[in-house]
């Protein structure tokens, strides 16, 4: 982490940090592993303590949540001209997609597959939340997941490895940037650590089962590309691994992110997630929770009051070694160091800058480009899009009028009033000689009543194209609010059905937070643009893609099932004794009501031209564990408008000690050619790149031959080839 504050040397800051640790009782020690929260409830109730009061007496190292600028200025300076020692307070807020400007919710910035701009959107959320005098934002949440259910499936990269490490580093970046003590950078926070996206049945905060295979293969990979990338914290998550809840498992945090990865930086619990292990049933009362949590490496307790509550006399009665709670407060007393508080604790309140920085028109613009890359354009029969100089447009759904809902959970300080909504970017995008018609439809709710549905029908009949927002509402997404059915909300389907009867082509404008299963709507709308919740510029980046100004290139993140039932549903899948595509007939790894395949697989997105790839070649057929190989193929646009193409390189390990994933995500390059533009794209493949966790208990590549393959999806394979890498 020390890389991250080049205004000072590792060195200094450390002999820093070691003087102040000696001036400062166990009591002042322990107050620095204490986190309060401030106003706004982001976890169930926890009890209240007066805050002055601790902030003076010593006894707070952070606070979340603390309810407005002046405010948080005001706890700093009782921290920091009232306190004994005067150690500045850190002050943490879920910053996941804007603070104020909003981008795409993280799974919508994932369908971008660009990890430029994701970098660059999180540079502009620093900015504006180290604006507004915060330090640290409690993200990127780089969780996994194959579980439409989940409703914070909607904070994740989605279901691979590979993608979601590429951008849990570019976010990490772009949050902390290359110096934490810059005034536009904050302190990041991996979370959550780890495996949350593995809950039972997708339900929330429930148990995680699944084998060490699965955690190093697929969920730590992430966390390992963002501590590698610097991250400040981690969080740990509210679950539990091989049964022990993370928070007290000294094998997810001491073992494998302390002593095997060398994270330096500080643990925070998740909400209360320390006095939970009493809930979990491992520690009997506060007191071994307290003692469970320290000796398991984390290091600062989130609202739960147990650490302060507990940790002196559990020092003075021998029982926990005063040395581990050094450890801790070192970890968090090099954090402030590295955003140069000590220096200057008042540095974040700015009140000129906070005035120009909080939605800046530039903000705004970088949202705005973020947004039209995230878009994906799920379907598009006979070309119905883009639309080309339409008399009448109907635009019909709640959905469509609602600044509210484009910006998804986690929202942080975003606005509904700032927000461009559908209807808004269709009629700034339109000229004077298109008609745009509104009509609600349907209720927001999901109901669409009989009135509602037969105005949405006229309005319909009379229009050239009909635009409907169809989805879910933001709150059917996000921490506790997991589904177990994962279809169109209400009575939407029933308004389609009934605008189908209609000779007007529809398109569906798809708002969600999570995968849905819509057969209905891919056998009978002709064009689909999946668009997440967008954020604050949501509306014009849909008018882009939908007018042509912005031709799509979005790719899944997360495959779509075509029913609840497939799920857990992903491309990276194992191959199995009785594979369904090879096994005699009724004998296969299969359903007997539905396909295996899903609706829409990994990768997929559709564009307003074509591409070709061709050429497909390695620069070896064989290469040693310490070399490297080229793989190159050639991309070309054959239609005749410009655009950009995710070229996506897979590779399959044939045989392993243990069983490999029929294709995994090894590269992808996003390339943007214009009409008979050719572009020869080269990937570098190396033996870490082809690393898992063997039957030897290692994260290493094992020799043998793998194959290579490139294409537009999971699915849509264009060329492969093999090549073997040798022992
Ligand atoms: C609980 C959530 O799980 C976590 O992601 C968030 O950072 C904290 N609450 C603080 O709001």
């Amino acid at each position: 982490m020390n890389t991250y504050a080049p205004h000072e040397s590792g060195e200094a800051i450390e002999d820093k940090v070691e003087s102040l640790l000696d001036e400062m009782t166990l009591e002042e020690k322990v107050g620095q592993l204490n986190q309060l929260n401030g106003s706004e409830h982001t976890g169930p109730a926890v009890s209240e303590v007066d805050k002055e009061a601790e902030i003076r007496a010593g006894n707070v190292g952070s606070i979340l949540n603390v309810d407005g600028y002046e405010k948080r200025k005001h706890f700093q300076r009782l921290a920091v001209e009232e306190s004994e020692l005067g150690i500045p307070l850190l002050f943490g807020y879920d910053v996941v997609h804007g603070y104020r400007t909003l981008s795409p919710i993280p799974l919508g910035e994932a369908a971008s597959w660009d990890p430029v701009a994701v970098e660059e959107m999180s540079a502009v959320a620093a900015a504006e939340t180290s604006a507004a005098g915060i330090h640290w934002t409690f993200g990127p949440p780089v969780d996994l997941t194959r579980d439409a259910r989940w409703g914070r499936a909607m904070e994740t990269s989605g279901e691979d490895p590979h993608l979601g490490s590429e951008l849990a580093a570019a976010r990490v970046r772009g949050f902390q940037g290359d110096d934490l003590g810059a005034d536009d950078t904050v302190l990041a926070c991996a979370k959550h650590f780890a495996a949350y996206g593995e809950v039972k049945a997708g339900r929330e905060y429930n148990t995680v089962d699944i084998s060490e295979s699965t955690l190093r293969d697929l969920h730590l990979p992430p966390f390992k590309a963002a501590v590698d990338a610097g991250v400040g914290t981690v969080m740990n998550a509210f679950t539990d691994h091989d049964r022990v809840p993370a928070g007290a498992s000294d094998h997810l945090v001491r073992d494998i992110l302390k002593d095997e990865w060398g994270f330096e930086g500080f643990v925070v619990s998740d909400w209360n997630s320390f006095r939970e292990l009493i809930y979990h049933r491992v520690a009997e009362d506060e007191r071994e929770a307290a003692q469970l949590a320290l000796e398991a490496g984390s290091d600062m307790d989130m609202v739960g009051h147990v650490f302060v509550n507990e940790l002196v006399e559990l020092v003075e009665d021998g029982v926990v070694d005063e040395a581990m709670v050094d450890d801790a407060v070192r970890r968090i007393l090099r954090a402030k160091f590295l955003l140069d508080l000590f220096d200057d604790p008042y540095r974040y309140f700015d009140d000129q800058r906070r005035d120009s920085t909080i939605l800046a028109d530039d903000h705004r613009e970088t949202a705005r480009e973020i947004a039209r890359k995230s878009i994906v354009m799920l379907k598009n029969d006979d070309d119905v899009l883009p639309l080309t100089d339409p008399d009448t447009v109907a635009v019909v759904g709640a959905l469509a009028d609602s600044g509210d809902d484009v910006l998804g959970d986690w929202r942080a300080q975003g606005n509904p009033d700032d927000a461009v909504t559908v209807l808004e970017g269709i009629e700034t995008a339109t000229n004077a000689g298109t008609n745009v018609e509104y009509t609600k439809g349907y209720e927001r709710s999901g109901e669409a009543p009989e009135p509602l549905r037969e105005q949405a029908v006229e309005v319909t009949a009379d229009a050239d194209v009909a635009v409907v927002a169809v989805g879910e509402t933001w709150e059917l997404s996000g921490e506790c609010s997991s589904r177990a059915n994962i279809d169109l909300p209400g009575e939407q389907r029933e308004l389609l059905e009934a605008l189908r009867e209609t000779d007007t082509p529809v398109v569906a404008v798809l708002t969600n937070g999570r995968p849905l299963a819509i057969p209905w709507l891919d056998e009978n709308v002709p064009a689909i643009l999946e668009t997440w919740f967008l954020g604050t510029e949501a509306g014009h980046a849909i008018a882009d893609v939908l007018f042509g100004e912005h031709n799509p290139s979005g790719k899944l993140p997360m495959s779509f099932p075509q029913t609840v039932g497939q799920v857990p549903i992903n491309y990276n899948h194992l191959p199995t004794g009785r594979p369904a595509e090879k096994a005699e007939p009724g004998w296969g790894t299969s359903y007997i009501d539905v396909p295996n395949d899903p609706l829409y697989t990994f990768g997929h997105g559709l564009s307003y031209t074509t591409f070709e790839y061709s050429d497909l070649d390695l620069s070896a057929a064989a290469f040693e564990m310490d070399e490297q190989i080229q793989v190159s193929v050639t991309v070309e646009n054959v239609g005749d408008t410009a655009g950009a193409e995710v070229v996506q390189l897979y590779t399959r390990d044939l045989v392993g000690s243990r069983t490999r994933p029929v294709k995994e995500l090894t590269g992808f390059r996003r390339v943007e050619l214009e009409p008979n533009e050719r572009r020869e794209v080269t990937f570098e493949i190396a033996s870490d790149d082809l690393a898992f966790w063997t039957a030897d208990e290692e994260v290493a590549a094992e020799p043998g031959e793998f194959e290579v393959m490139v294409g537009r999806s999971a699915d849509d394979i264009r060329s492969s080839a093999s090549f073997e890498l040798l022992d």
